[in-house]
């Protein structure tokens, strides 16, 4: 299966890669979902929503202080590695991610598109400013702007739009490519998720990596079960030898 991966993507001319939070789990961040998964010790509609925000900032901000916290302990793993080594190596490759921990950006990747925000941006609730904050643990809660208004995660909460530019490129990319490989999501969150079937649509091959089934394992053309951590690199070296 490995080697027929290889050859879709060294015959395509454009590649799309998806990844999920399954590409940073053997970095040590916690994914949303299944064993482990923050989404089983906590519920998003109390810290991932506009909602939760306007009830209660402090906690939301605890929330995402601590998990910035986790972050800056990691580092990059094989999969990121890979990855980045395949956009140096193929400038016709479009990195699209859920994941908000900047790993991707660490490894060396560039021009990613992130449909789900940044956990190192900070956006003011009153002027809209955006800024980059890397301070592990933030020295005050909630962070503040320049203006006095309260800042927020630049993130996309659930309920709230995806980036309109981020997410027409993301869309063009998978109409356009000849191969779309999925990393380490369970391809349940929409509208990320809606690119697999667009990619299929358009005519792409989909391959999928992942250790376990997803709701989309049996539409796609090729699942590769196992980590990413393991499959990333195999496949990178396999393709750039
Ligand atoms: P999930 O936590 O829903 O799914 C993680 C996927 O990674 C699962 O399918 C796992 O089987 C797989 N996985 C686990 N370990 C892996 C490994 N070592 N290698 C490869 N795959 C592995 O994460 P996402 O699909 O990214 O949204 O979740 C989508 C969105 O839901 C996130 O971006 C986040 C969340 O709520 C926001 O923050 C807006």
């Amino acid at each position: 299966m490995i080697s027929t991966a290889t050859d879709w993507i060294r015959n395509a001319k454009l590649i799309a890669i998806m990844t999920g939070a399954g590409v940073s789990a053997e970095s040590g961040i916690p994914a949303f979902r299944g064993a482990g998964g923050l989404w089983r010790s906590f519920r998003a509609e109390d810290l991932a929503s506009p909602q939760a925000f306007a009830r209660d900032p402090k906690l939301v901000w605890e929330w995402y202080d601590w998990r910035r916290e986790i972050v800056a302990k990691a580092e990059p793993n094989p999969a990121h590695h890979a990855i980045a080594l395949l956009q140096k190596a193929r400038r016709d490759c479009t990195l699209i991610t859920q994941n908000v921990d900047g790993l991707h950006d660490r490894a060396g990747s560039v021009a990613i598109l992130k449909l789900h925000g940044d956990i190192w941006r900070m956006r003011c609730t009153r002027c809209a400013a955006e800024w980059p904050d890397r301070r592990v643990p933030l020295p005050s809660i909630p962070p503040k702007c320049q203006c006095g208004g309260m800042a927020r995660p630049a993130i996309v909460w659930f309920g709230e739009p995806l980036p309109p530019g981020i997410w027409s490129s993301a869309e063009s990319a998978a109409e356009t490519c000849d191969v779309l490989l999925v990393v380490g999501t369970s391809a349940v969150v929409y509208p990320a998720a809606s690119l697999i079937p667009s990619a299929r649509a358009a005519g792409a091959k989909v391959i999928e990596v992942n250790p376990e089934e997803t709701p989309v394992s049996g539409s796609v053309d090729c699942s590769l079960r196992g980590s990413a951590g393991a499959i990333l690199p195999e496949l990178a070296e396999s393709i750039l030898q």
